[in-house]
């Protein structure tokens, strides 16, 4: 099933818009308000919602589900939805976005928590051009949950959340690379611990 946001910036950028990504998406008191109260609705289908994000993540973009080395050889993603480790998955992903709600009184504790998850996401191998297409599905799924309660200036507070944590996830991302490149250039054996990322 096809869920249609466009123009709301989620997608990875084209390099003509790339001098925009390094302004700061601001979350307003408003909009953390909004995000607290929808998050109690959210929270009590978070395990379904897990698995609705991820599945649709690989119907649109089959090259993501190639990252994840448990997924990539599955061919019927209907199959996916009643995976336990898919569900696990959803769950853990799901449980970083209750953390960042709850940390959104103190930004300084979501920023270092994003920036360590895009180290993380170094080391998966998930580069940062797709990160964006998570936000885009994430509110694809909550829309029909909050029902007639989801309004044009929620989408708009929860679409600032990712934009806010994906751009920390990007700095992380790029600051785990550069370390990286430097350990090798000074003829360290360092290399990404985790390539294939068999954790799951
Ligand atoms: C907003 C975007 C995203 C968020 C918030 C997110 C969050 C997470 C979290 C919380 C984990 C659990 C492990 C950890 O804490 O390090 C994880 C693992 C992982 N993510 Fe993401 N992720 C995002 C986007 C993506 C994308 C787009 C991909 C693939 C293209 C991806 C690939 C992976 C992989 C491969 C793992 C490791 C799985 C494992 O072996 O356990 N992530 N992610």
């Amino acid at each position: 099933m096809g869920c249609a946001i466009s123009g709301l910036g989620l997608a990875p950028k084209k390099t003509t818009e790339a001098a925009s990504e390094d302004e700061a998406p601001h979350l307003t008191s408003e909009h953390i308000h909004m995000i607290k109260e929808s998050w109690k609705l959210i929270q009590e289908d978070i395990a379904k919602v897990g698995i609705i994000v991820f599945v649709r993540l690989f119907e649109t973009h089959p090259e993501c589900k190639d990252v994840f080395f448990l997924f990539r050889d599955v061919e019927d993603l209907e199959r996916l939805r009643t995976s336990k480790e898919l569900r696990a998955h959803g769950l853990r992903v799901m449980s970083f976005i209750e953390k960042s709600v709850a940390r959104l009184d103190q930004l300084e504790r979501l920023d270092s928590l994003a920036v360590e998850l895009g180290r993380s996401h170094y080391r998966y191998s998930a580069p940062p051009k797709y990160y964006g297409y998570v936000g885009t599905e994430f509110i694809c799924a909550v829309r029909p949950i909050l029902k007639d309660k989801w309004t044009p200036e929620l989408e708009k507070a929860w679409k600032t959340l990712f934009q806010y944590v994906t751009q920390l996830m990007r700095q992380g991302y790029t600051e785990e690379e550069e370390e990286a490149k430097r350990s090798n250039t000074v003829g360290s054996s360092r290399e990404r611990p985790d390539k294939r990322n068999t954790a799951l």
